[in-house]
């Protein structure tokens, strides 16, 4: 009998096609709209493995329902919406999908940071408002990008990407990782250095997280580090909102502790914190990281795989909780 499929919310056509085509009786949740909790948890029941989304919380009592499932595919790289433990103890395998995104995420990261430093939303709103009456040496006076230091918080794979970008604008690095990584130093064609994150925030024109978020990142940027970092900085999140205490961010942008904010996550999606809407120092995207249409099909097709994977006793590419396999298999 066909293994069957539940999809949490309609994605790229080739990726259902690509299961339908393995033969996998596919349900796709069919409206445009996050997957309501009491549906999610009726349809978790009785289905082979589930494909869902960033924004689905798999936790215990989504896992308890998912009494038949073998695979759980996330459709992201970031995997803080399912319980990991509780799926392992369940024997269901976790994917992700890691490297796909990558660029597209980097390259989100750097139009935040120039938007910001540019303040292009700000003037973009000033010119539709019929504001504009002419060139003026003072008008939209921003921050400089080219020569300045560009500071990395984790130094992954989407942290490397948005350094790497850093070289064309002749900046150098200076980043926070839990190890230091002598091939991107020596690769990198100017200074790129291994430092302490007090010394990161202390020293850098710009300030880009990169870390996934685990009990030990939730707020590791509040008020605190926001005082350590300049005036005229600017933090940039593309990661996951609970890194940065969204209420000390709304303190430094308003007190001009940093000088502007370009954020792609918050605190407690999709809500945003109140005060961060009419500052004009914060650019604020809707967790568009990885918002190209190639990408999100190439992520799409990642997930199909590792599902399909795991039904032909192949071990998912991109599976989270490798325990569950060796035991399996
Ligand atoms: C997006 O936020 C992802 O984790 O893929
Ligand atoms: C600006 O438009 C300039 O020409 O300096």
């Amino acid at each position: 009998m066909a293994k069957r499929i539940y999809v949490t919310r309609s994605l790229p056509q080739p990726v259902i096609d690509r299961l339908t085509d393995a033969n996998f009786d596919v349900e796709v949740y069919p409206e445009d709209q996050v997957i309501p909790r009491s549906v999610l948890l009726d349809k978790a029941g009785g289905r082979d493995g589930i494909l869902c989304i960033l924004t689905d919380f798999i936790d215990r009592e989504v896992l308890e329902r998912a009494d038949q499932a073998k695979i759980i595919a996330n459709y992201a790289v970031g995997f803080n919406n399912i319980d990991l433990e509780e799926a392992t103890r369940r024997r269901i395998a976790i994917t992700n999908t890691p490297g796909v995104l990558t660029d597209a995420t980097a390259d989100l990261a750097w139009s935040l940071l120039m938007a910001t430093a540019r303040r292009i939303v700000e003037s973009d709103n000033y010119l539709r408002a019929g504001k504009f009456e002419g060139w003026g040496p003072l008008h939209f006076l921003g921050q400089d990008i080219t020569g300045t230091t560009l500071g990395v918080i984790g130094l992954g794979r989407i942290g490397q990407a948005f350094a790497r970008r850093g070289a064309a604008f002749g900046m150098n690095i200076l980043y926070y990782s839990n190890r230091r990584n002598t091939e991107f130093e020596e690769s990198y064609p100017h200074t790129a250095e291994h430092v302490s994150l007090e010394e990161l925030l202390q020293k850098s024109d710009y300030v880009s997280i990169h870390v996934p978020m685990t009990p030990d990142t939730i707020h590791m940027i509040g008020e605190r580090e926001l005082r350590m970092m300049q005036p005229h900085a600017i933090l940039i999140n593309t990661a996951r909102g609970p890194i940065v205490d969204e209420e000390a961010l709304v303190q430094a942008l308003k007190n001009q502790w940093i000088w502007g904010a370009g954020l792609d996550v918050y605190e407690e999606e999709p809500k945003v914190h109140p005060e961060l809407i009419p500052l004009p120092n914060a650019v604020l995207c809707p967790h568009i990281g990885s918002a190209t249409t190639s990408t999100r099909t190439r992520m799409g097709l990642m997930a199909a795989d590792n599902i399909i994977a795991y039904f032909e006793g192949r071990r998912p590419p991109n599976l989270l909780n490798p325990e569950v396999w060796e035991q399996g298999s």
